[in-house]
Order: structure tokens, then C-alpha cells, then sequence
């Protein structure tokens, strides 16, 4: 690098029809450190024109849909994809595209045809070599990076990372292919109590806890029929007894100087149930010391994570870093390169909510990540399986004071899907808290036509 101008972000990709050239993208992903680079803003373009700035979403759930929301609001134009039609992004985007995102050539096809500037995975599953691939021909830009999404999509890229490379407090763990290896593995290191996940699922899915010798064969059938991908890989971790467990958003964004900065939200408290969040809070309190190793944690995955394919800082956005506390000590359990499903309280709770942050440092804009308020977020389950379902109550759960509700508009209910989020703000957590369980207990789904 050196005394190479650098102009900031999507000048370039603004005004380009076609997607940058290579060397385009390679000086738009990277800083300088001559501080006398003339920095030019971001230019926006006008969706549905051919100036546009368009960015694609891969996946389009509930946290896909408040990202294109708050890129719409930018005028960005929004390609919304999912595995299924009408997914909650792709019922707020300019358009909708419906593909299985896992296969190269179909991921590879639909990113050559749309052309975005900006390519943001909002799921796990996704052919991220291929991403990587496309990075690196200079086709399209991969938020934060397609490394980072590659090495997030299962656990064992980023335990490795973090725990071998990073040298980072984790939980002691052993990956293993067999029932053979995982009880080898927990006689030889990891003992009881111990967690088993499959190497590739969210959301607690094949996920179980194993107390002693009789646990460990269901624990391993479980994984096996709760895993994403049928490869038969799992992690074994060491049960880690923790005080409590945080995210800890953090944000890569463009500074003033034209170097990436990093800024961190308060943390975020949360309880999960089988693996699963079904409450979060923020501020969660937090001793200095433990406060100050979270946020050297998350700097340290962060950074690494945002380097780019050419080796230059990169990786703006969003990260939503998971860790455990006990006191003052603090292990790192794994980290999304986008917004977090527990940072839904941030809806309430900041001046930029985590989608708004997310949105703004992928376009290289400024970002305040300020508390407004204390408050909470409560899961609201489908608690039936059925399609068109309604929803009863929404009412009263809006009469209690603070309150707000988001009703993803999933076309589809399960008994645990996650159909909608109810939010409370007040003067501290455990007040909001308590009017977010009782919003989110107020709203009654139902399957339609039934009483
Ligand atoms: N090693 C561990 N010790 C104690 N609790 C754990 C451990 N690993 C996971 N958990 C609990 O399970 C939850 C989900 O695990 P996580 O690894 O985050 O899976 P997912 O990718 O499905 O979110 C965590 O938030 C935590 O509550
Ligand atoms: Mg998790």
C-alpha cells in the first residue's frame, strides 16, 4: 500500500454498471496508512436505476429482513434470496430470488446475473469456497469477507481459529467422526459434564448436554439427526459453568481518517433454552475486567476475521461475539459475521439498532453505537405447526407499556420457530424484561380458522 489514493468504499461501485474490476475492488477494500489520502464519501446510487447501489442478502429471515429494511432506507437496492419463497426479507426487497444457496453453481449463477456490489450472507449454509472464489476474481465484494463467512459456517474453522491461531480462552473441545472418537474423547480429555454439536447447525439444533456414560450414545444420535449437513462431525466441548454469557456486538465501520475502526455495543445478556435464545437484555452489568476481556476478544476475532483476500484490513460490519463469564475470567464461544439473533433487543434499546449499524459500515458510512435505553427482547414461538397462521392478543400485548412487537411473517409455523419478537424499553433491564416475557406471552398464534 503506501502513497495509492485511496477513495472510500462505493464511489466505485455506485456509479459502476458492472461489477469493479479487480484491481477496482482491491484498492476500494483497502486503507492506507499515508494520512494525507484524500478520503471521498460514500456515493449512493437510486434503486431501480442504473446508477443503483445494490446489495444481495443470502438468506432472508427475520434478521435478513430489518438489514433490507435498513438499506432500503438508504435507497440501496435490495436483492432478497432464501431457500424458500417468500421468506420475511424477501417480502420487504426489490426483489426476490429463490435458490438453494449450498450448491456453488446455482449461488455462482444468480450472483453473476444480478451483479450486486455487495454480497451479505445472513445464514451459515451457504458455498462459501465459491463466495471466496468470486471475491477473488474481482466479481462482487463479500460482507464483511467471504473468508470470514467460510470460516463461521461450521464450528470447527473458527474454534481453530480462535482457540489455535488466536490463542484465545475456549472451552476445552475435540472434533470426532464416530460415537468411537467422542467416547475416547471424553475418557482421554474433555470428561463430564460435556456438550455434543454437530460441527454445522444453529439455534441448538442436535445439540445436547451429556451429564454421564449413559448420555453419550442419544447425545450422538441426537447430533446426528440434528446436524445441517449429513457428514457425521461433531464437536465435543467441556461443560463451562459460567456466571452468565453475553454477544458482544461489535462493529468494523470506516473512521473519519479512512482506517477501519472498531466500536463496541453494550453488552448484551441473554438465556438460552436447549441452545436457543429466547430472552436478551442490554446493558448487561458486567465487572470492568471481564467488560475489558470480552471487548480484547472480540477485537482480536474481529480483526482477524476482517482481513481481506489480499491480506488487507477489511471486513467491515457487523459481528455478533458470544461469550462466557465467570467472575473475571471470560471464554470465547463462537462468533456470526452479521447481526445476532439476541441483538434483536437493539431495536429498542440503541439510536442505530444492530441492522442499521450492519447496513451502514458494509456501505463504509459512519456508525454511533449509543445506548438510547434499557430494555428486552422475548422470543414469541409458533407453538403450532401450521402454514397461514394468525395471530391473537397482539393488542394487549401492545397495551403494556414500552412495548413494541415484531411479527416476522414466516410463511410457515412450527411449534419452535421463532414467528416473532416482543421488545420493552424502561428505566432498567429487569422492569423491561418483565414487560417483554408478558408482551410476548400476550400474543396467542393459532392455526387459522380454528378457535
Ligand atoms: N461449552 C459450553 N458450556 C456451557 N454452555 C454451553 C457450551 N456450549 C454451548 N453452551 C450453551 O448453549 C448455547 C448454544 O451454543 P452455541 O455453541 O452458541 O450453539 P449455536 O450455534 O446453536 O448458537 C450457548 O449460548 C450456551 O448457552
Ligand atoms: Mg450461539
Amino acid at each position: 500500500m503506501g502513497a495509492q489514493p485511496v477513495c472510500c468504499k462505493l464511489e466505485g461501485l455506485a456509479l459502476a454498471v458492472q461489477p469493479p474490476s479487480h484491481a477496482q475492488l482491491s484498492r476500494l477494500m483497502t486503507t492506507s496508512n499515508n494520512s494525507n489520502v484524500s478520503i471521498s464519501a460514500t456515493t449512493l446510487g437510486t434503486p431501480l436505476s442504473p446508477h443503483a447501489t445494490k446489495v444481495m442478502l443470502l438468506g432472508s429471515g427475520e434478521l435478513g429482513k430489518e438489514v433490507l429494511i435498513a438499506l432500503q432506507r438508504l435507497g440501496v437496492e435490495t436483492i432478497a434470496t432464501d431457500r424458500y419463497e417468500n421468506a420475511p426479507g424477501q417480502q420487504v426487497a426489490h426483489h426476490a430470488r429463490t435458490i438453494t444457496m449450498s450448491d456453488p453453481a446455482q449461488l455462482k449463477a444468480l450472483i453473476e446475473r444480478e451483479r450486486p456490489h455487495l454480497v451479505v450472507p445472513e445464514i451459515e449454509a451457504i458455498a462459501t469456497p465459491m463466495l471466496e472464489e468470486l471475491e477473488a476474481a474481482g466479481v462482487v465484494r463479500v460482507v464483511p469477507t467471504a473468508r470470514a463467512a467460510r470460516l463461521t459456517m461450521d464450528r470447527e474453522g473458527i474454534r481453530r481459529l480462535a482457540a489455535e491461531t488466536l490463542g484465545l480462552p475456549t472451552s476445552p473441545y475435540v472434533f470426532c467422526d464416530s460415537l468411537a472418537e467422542l467416547q475416547a474423547a471424553i475418557d482421554d480429555k474433555i470428561g463430564y459434564p460435556c456438550i455434543v454439536k454437530p460441527v454445522m447447525s444453529s439455534s441448538g439444533k442436535g445439540q445436547s448436554k451429556i451429564a454421564g456414560p449413559a448420555d453419550v450414545k442419544t447425545a450422538w444420535d441426537h447430533a446426528m439427526a440434528g446436524g445441517r449437513v449429513s457428514h457425521g462431525r461433531i464437536i465435543v466441548e467441556g461443560f463451562i459453568d459460567f456466571d452468565y454469557e453475553i454477544t458482544q456486538l461489535t462493529v468494523r465501520a470506516m473512521g473519519a481518517n479512512g482506517q477501519i475502526e472498531t466500536h463496541f455495543c453494550e453488552p448484551i445478556g441473554h438465556v438460552q433454552v436447549n441452545g436457543d435464545y429466547v430472552e436478551s437484555w442490554q446493558p448487561h452489568p458486567m465487572r470492568p475486567a471481564a467488560l475489558q476481556k470480552s471487548r480484547d476478544i472480540s477485537k482480536a476475532v474481529t480483526d482477524n476475521l476482517g482481513v481481506g483476500f489480499d491480506g488487507q484490513p477489511s471486513g467491515m460490519g457487523l459481528y455478533g461475539v458470544e461469550l462466557f463469564v465467570k467472575g473475571d475470567e471470560v471464554w470465547f464461544s463462537e462468533v456470526s459475521p452479521r447481526p445476532h439473533d439476541t441483538g434483536m433487543v437493539t431495536l429498542c434499546t440503541q439510536w442505530q439498532n444492530e441492522f442499521e449499524l450492519h447496513a451502514r459500515a458494509i456501505l463504509g458510512l459512519p456508525v454511533n453505537t449509543a445506548l438510547k435505553s434499557p430494555g428486552a427482547s422475548a422470543v414469541i414461538y409458533g407453538g403450532v405447526d401450521a402454514k397461514g397462521i394468525v395471530f391473537d392478543g397482539v393488542a394487549q400485548a401492545l397495551a403494556v407499556p414500552n412495548t413494541d412487537i415484531r411479527l416476522f411473517g414466516k410463511p410457515e409455523s412450527f411449534v419452535k420457530r421463532r414467528m416473532g419478537v416482543a421488545l420493552a424499553f424502561d428505566a432498567d433491564v429487569e422492569l423491561a424484561r418483565s414487560r417483554a416475557k408478558q408482551a410476548a406471552a400476550l400474543v396467542k398464534p393459532r392455526v387459522a380458522g380454528e378457535r
